[in-house]
């Protein structure tokens, strides 16, 4: 690890786990935990809960958990140690500046440059397309009705005919080949040397949230080919996380943000007034990039082209927004081609108009279903009816699928009651909708065997912690080494040794791990759904099975194992021992 273990454990108990999550989650405090809808899916009614007794979080609805670190890593999507600073200057801690590892600072510098000479060679294309040189890109520009003031604000620039200009003048700055060949400035070639490969283009310099250009989108002034030229990935040009237009757009603050295919849709919208547009850069629109507009937003509007393509890839983007939750709905482009042409055309006020007008993207998806059946035949019509109830079973909320469920029913003029048992023998066939199942007893489930013998692990590690007080009156019984699995071995060899000093801290043992998946499954062990019961002669019982299942397990293993293990041998002796007198043992919960 990178940071000493006392110095992440000193931060992360100087954030309160419920402080934290409450600058990004609405909490309602309710009986001894916090109560908020869940950030990691979507969801309409609070199952994500925060317990500021154990220090974690934990969702009933998508199963996530873990500590104040794991979620600020999650929602913020940051690594690790980008959560410890984090966390550490919210806290006011400061970070040793030593530990910063050589290659970490390596990573950093290299980055620093790589920022350094894109912004260099934006001043570059920035002054050619206002010096005698760049009169073609002017009037490229000017005939697109750009204003002065639009091309400034998006620091717009134009590359010449020549490729050599530009390597000259960053080698200039100081600028080494090797560098400017990484930011995807420039190529060699046997034939012509180094040389960019932008030339005789308009730039448009690509910047991320905080105005740093991370690399260039150039357009051909004419018909050639390819239109458009882009930089190609760097160590700062993570084309899936970023947005062209999102370092204005953030702080547009107009309740939504629009989503556009293009570079000139993005300027176009802005000099309109709609400075809330954004587009993906020359690729297909990511689930890390509808994370990042969650960030600023929940109401997303998709603006892509009305042609074939446009409409496929709304498909796919609606797919994407709902996944992380956010509300998509889709604008009527036509009779125009993308937004640029239609703010040309009809202007900003009807463009509003449509944003108003927006479709919600469940009838999107619907009403472009429709195009693929004749509803004149009753048989595609029929497979049409199919069609819409599979995807009404995605929607999970029983309200928000019924609500669906009567409004595409009145929209398309099918019997409601027809409609809902369509709906119910898919969701059955499927699984696609499931009543929320809570087992009565965890242990008894016929699974596979190891499978049961893990679950009845975890439910006592959740019982425990539940209820530390507990650990007292079972030490004798049961150890660490009775946690087959290893990971749960280790989770309960610190659990228990932390109990035996008085301290209960499960938050903290999540940081004993490294790998975010190893975070991820400690966290789970605290957060089995414990078996719901009422007397407590039912919970002794309860208890008293998934303690006995622990240790018979535990006995099975070592017996299995015997002979090829020394230590084995000695456990399946003191393993039966336990597990006879346990039987008998009465253990209370009061
Ligand atoms: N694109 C690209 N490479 C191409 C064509 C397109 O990277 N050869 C990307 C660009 O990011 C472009 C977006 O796809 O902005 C949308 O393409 P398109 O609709 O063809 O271009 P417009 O943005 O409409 O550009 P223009 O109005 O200048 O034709
Ligand atoms: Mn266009």
């Amino acid at each position: 690890m990178f940071y000493p273990e006392e110095l992440v454990e000193e931060i992360r108990m100087k954030n309160d786990i419920v402080d934290v999550i409450s600058g990004y989650v609405k909490l309602q405090k309710k009986g001894s935990n916090h109560w908020g809808c869940c950030p990691f899916h979507n969801e309409k009614t609070p199952s994500f809960s925060v317990s500021q007794q154990k220090q974690m979080y934990h969702c009933f609805g998508c199963g996530v958990s873990g500590n104040v670190y794991t979620f600020v890593m999650k929602y913020e999507n940051f690594t690790f140690p980008e959560a410890v600073k984090a966390l550490a200057d919210r806290a006011g801690v400061q970070l040793p500046e030593a530990e910063e590892s050589a290659e970490m600072k390596k990573k950093a510098g290299k980055r620093a440059r790589l920022l350094e000479v894109n912004k260099e060679a934006a001043k570059f294309f920035y002054y050619q397309l206002r010096s005698p040189h760049g009169e073609t890109g002017q009037q490229y520009l000017k005939k697109r009705q750009l204003s002065d003031e639009t091309m400034h604000r998006f620091g717009l620039g134009y590359a010449g005919k020549n490729g050599a200009l530009l390597v000259e003048y960053l080698r200039k700055k100081g600028f080494e080949d090797g560098l400017i060949k990484e930011a995807g400035l420039a190529n060699f070639t046997e034939r012509s040397g180094f040389l960019s490969q932008f030339w005789n283009r308009v730039m448009f310099p690509i910047q991320d949230i905080n105005h740093r250009v991370i690399g260039f989108g150039g357009r051909v002034m004419g018909d050639g080919e390819p239109k458009y030229l882009n930089s190609p990935e760097t160590p700062v040009f993570d084309k899936r996380r970023n947005l062209y237009g999102l370092n204005f757009a953030r702080t547009a603050r107009s309740g939504n943000i629009i989503l556009c295919e293009g570079y000139m849709d993005v300027i176009a919208l802005h000099q309109a007034g709609f400075t809330q547009a954004v587009a993906s850069l020359g690729t297909a629109f990511t689930p890390e990039q509808a994370k990042l507009l969650h960030r600023y937003t929940d109401n997303v509007l998709l603006a892509y082209d009305s042609d074939g393509a446009g409409v496929k890839a709304a498909l796919r983007g609606v797919g994407i927004l709902r996944d992380e939750g956010l509300t998509g709905k889709v604008i009527n482009m036509k009779p125009y081609k993308d937004p640029d042409e239609f703010i040309k055309n009809l202007g900003c006020e009807a463009f509003q108009e449509r944003i108003n007008q927006a479709e919600n993207s469940f009838f999107f998806e619907i009403r472009i279903l429709e195009g693929n059946y004749d509803l004149n035949d009753p048989e595609d019509k029929t497979k049409f009816h199919r069609e819409i109830a599979k995807k009404l079973c995605e929607f999970k909320e029983d309200v928000e699928r019924e609500n669906y469920l009567q409004a595409v029913a009145d929209k398309y003029h099918i019997g409601f009651e027809n409609l809902r048992k369509l709906v119910m023998s898919y969701a059955s066939q499927t699984g696609l909708v499931r009543p929320v199942e809570r087992p009565r007893s965890g242990v008894q489930q016929k699974n596979h065997p190891e499978e049961n013998a893990k679950k009845s692990q975890r439910l006592l590690i959740t019982w425990i912690s539940d209820n530390p007080a507990i650990y007292q009156k079972i030490k004798d019984y049961i150890s660490a080494a009775d946690f087959t699995e290893d990971l749960y071995k280790k989770v309960a060899g610190r659990l228990f040794e932390d109990l035996e000093k008085g301290n209960f801290n499960p938050a903290g043992i999540i940081s004993m791990f490294e790998d975010e998946e190893e975070q991820r499954e400690a966290a789970s062990l605290f957060h089995t759904n414990l078996p719901e019961l009422t007397t407590v002669q039912e919970r002794e019982k309860a208890f008293h099975d998934i303690l006995l299942a622990v240790k018979k397990n535990s006995y099975e293993y070592y017996t299995a194992r015997m002979g090829t293990d020394v230590n084995s041998t000695e456990q399946v002796i003191k393993g039966k021992k336990a597990l006879e007198k346990l039987a008998k043992t009465h253990i209370s919960l009061d």
